[in-house]
C-alpha cells in the first residue's frame, strides 16, 4: 500500500488550520483488490504570512504591568490610529504570573490582574486587536516567575481558554535544553489545541534559530537584547543583516522590540532604528508609552509608507549591497510591486554622501522615480547627465541616521 502526503501548502494569508485529504487508490498487479488509503493531514496555518506588529510592555514597563496599562495601551493603539495601521497584537511580557494553582495551573498576579485574563483578553478582542502573553521554555522566567518546563500542554491549553493570540517564550534558565526539541514541544501543545497561536522564540540567537526556527514559531528572537541607545542598534542591525536568508513569510528574524519613543536617541537615530527594522522585514512591536507619544514619535511609529516596506508581500528581508567600511551602507529589499526600497545607512557621527547605481540594485538602465519615504515626496527625475536619476542616486545622509526611499524603475512622473 502506498500513501500519499500533502506537504505544507497553505495558501499565505490562511489564518484557520487546512484540512487536506489525500485519497489514493493502488491496484495491484493482476488482482481486483483496490486499496485506499485515505490520509488526512492537518496542513500548518500560516500566522504570519508578514511580520506580527503589535505593543509589547516590556522595553518601558518592564515588570510594571498591570490591567489598567493594558486596557489603556488597547485603547490608544486605536485612538492613535496604531491598529489601523496594522499594529495587532497586545502582549504583556514578564511578570504577569505569580504562582501556580493545586492543579498545575498558571496564575495571573490577583493584585495586579484582578479582573483575569479571559476577561482582559475579551476587552483587548473588543477593540479590534489580538492578545498576548509571555512565558519561559524553563522553570522560572527571566524575572523569576514559573515558567512553562513540563507544563507545556496545560500552559497551552490554559491560554487557549483565555483567548490568547500570541505567546512569546524566552529561555531564561534553559540553557540545558535542546532548544528546537523544547520549543518544537511547545510548538505542537499549541497546535494541539485548535486556536492559532503565534509563537515568538526568545533565546537570542544561541541556538542558531534561524537554521530550524521556521515551522516551530513564526519569529526567531536572533540577538540578546536591545537598549535604548544608538550602540545597541547599530549592534543588533550588524548581527541580524547577516540572516537574510532564513526570513520569509511565515517565519521572520526578530532582531527584537522597538526603542522608538524611548527617549534614549535622537529623531534622526529613532527613524533609522524604525527604517532598518522595516528593510529587514522585522516584527514590528511598539515599546514605548503608547498613551503620551510625541507628534514625533508618531510620526515614526505610523509611517505608513515605511510600514509598507516591512509588511510587503514578497517578504524579502532586505540586506547590504554596498558596504563602504567606514559606516557607510546601501541596504536594498525588492518589494512585491518591482520597485525596490533602498535604505543609505549613515552609522558615523558626521554627514555622509552615499550613492547607489542602478546595476548595483538590480534595476534596469533608464528613469525611475525616487519616493523618500521620510519626507514623503517624490524626488525630482533627471535624464539628462551621467549623475542621474536614470542611472543612480545620491544623497546626503545625517549622522547616525537614514534616507529611506523607493525606487520604482520604468516611471517617469
Ligand atoms: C529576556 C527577554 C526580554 C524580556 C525579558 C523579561 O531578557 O529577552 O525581551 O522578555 O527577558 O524578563
Amino acid at each position: 500500500m502506498r500513501t500519499g502526503v500533502i506537504k505544507k501548502t497553505a495558501p499565505a494569508a490562511a489564518l484557520a488550520a487546512l484540512l487536506a485529504v489525500a485519497v489514493m487508490t493502488a491496484c495491484g498487479p493482476g488482482t481486483e483488490r483496490k486499496e485506499a488509503a485515505v490520509e488526512k493531514i492537518v496542513a500548518e496555518p500560516v500566522l504570519a504570512p508578514t511580520p506580527p506588529m503589535g505593543f509589547n510592555t516590556w522595553n518601558k514597563f518592564g515588570c510594571n504591568v498591570d490591567e489598567r496599562l493594558i486596557r489603556e495601551t488597547a485603547d490608544a493603539l486605536v485612538e492613535t490610529g496604531m491598529r489601523d495601521a496594522g499594529y495587532k497584537y497586545l502582549v504583556i511580557d514578564d511578570c504577569w504570573q505569580v504562582s501556580r494553582g493545586a492543579d498545575g495551573r498558571i496564575v495571573a498576579d490577583p493584585a495586579r490582574f484582578p479582573g483575569g485574563m479571559k476577561a482582559l483578553a475579551d476587552y483587548v478582542h473588543g477593540k479590534g486587536l489580538a492578545f498576548g502573553l509571555y512565558t519561559d521554555l524553563g522553570p522560572r522566567t527571566c524575572e523569576g516567575r514559573p515558567g512553562s518546563l513540563g507544563f507545556e500542554d496545560l500552559d497551552a491549553a490554559t491560554y487557549a481558554e483565555w483567548g490568547v493570540d500570541y505567546i512569546k517564550v524566552d529561555w531564561c534558565n534553559a540553557d540545558d535544553l535542546d532548544a528546537r526539541v523544547q520549543y518544537t514541544k511547545f510548538h505542537d501543545a499549541l497546535r494541539r489545541t485548535g486556536r492559532p497561536i503565534v509563537l515568538s522564540i526568545c533565546e537570542w540567537g544561541r541556538n542558531d534559530p534561524w537554521t530550524w526556527a521556521r515551522g516551530v514559531g513564526e519569529l526567531w528572537r536572533t540577538t540578546s537584547d536591545i537598549g535604548d541607545n544608538w550602540e545597541s542598534v547599530a549592534w543588533i542591525i550588524n548581527a541580524n543583516s547577516r540572516l537574510y536568508a532564513a526570513a520569509g513569510p511565515g517565519g521572520w528574524n526578530d532582531p527584537d522590540m522597538l526603542e522608538v519613543g524611548n527617549g534614549g536617541m535622537t529623531g534622526d537615530e529613532y527613524r533609522a532604528h524604525f527604517s532598518l527594522w522595516a528593510i529587514m522585514a522585522s516584527p514590528l512591536m511598539a515599546g514605548n508609552d503608547l498613551r503620551a507619544m510625541t507628534d514625533e514619535t508618531k510620526s515614526i511609529l505610523l509611517n505608513r509608507e515605511v510600514i509598507e516596506i516591512d509588511q510587503d508581500l514578497l517578504g524579502v528581508q532586505g540586506r547590504v549591497v554596498i558596504d563602504r567600511g567606514y559606516g557607510g551602507q546601501v541596504w536594498m529589499k525588492p518589494l512585491a510591486d518591482g520597485s525596490k526600497a533602498v535604505a543609505f545607512l549613515n552609522m558615523t557621527e558626521r554627514e555622509l554622501d552615499l550613492y547607489v547605481r542602478w546595476s548595483q540594485i538590480g534595476i534596469p538602465a533608464g528613469p525611475a522615480r525616487v519616493r523618500d519615504l521620510w519626507a514623503h515626496k517624490d524626488l525630482d527625475v533627471h535624464t539628462d547627465t551621467g549623475k542621474t536619476f536614470g542611472e543612480r542616486f545620491e544623497v546626503k545622509v545625517p549622522a547616525h541616521g537614514v534616507v529611506l526611499v523607493r525606487i520604482r524603475p520604468g516611471q517617469t512622473p
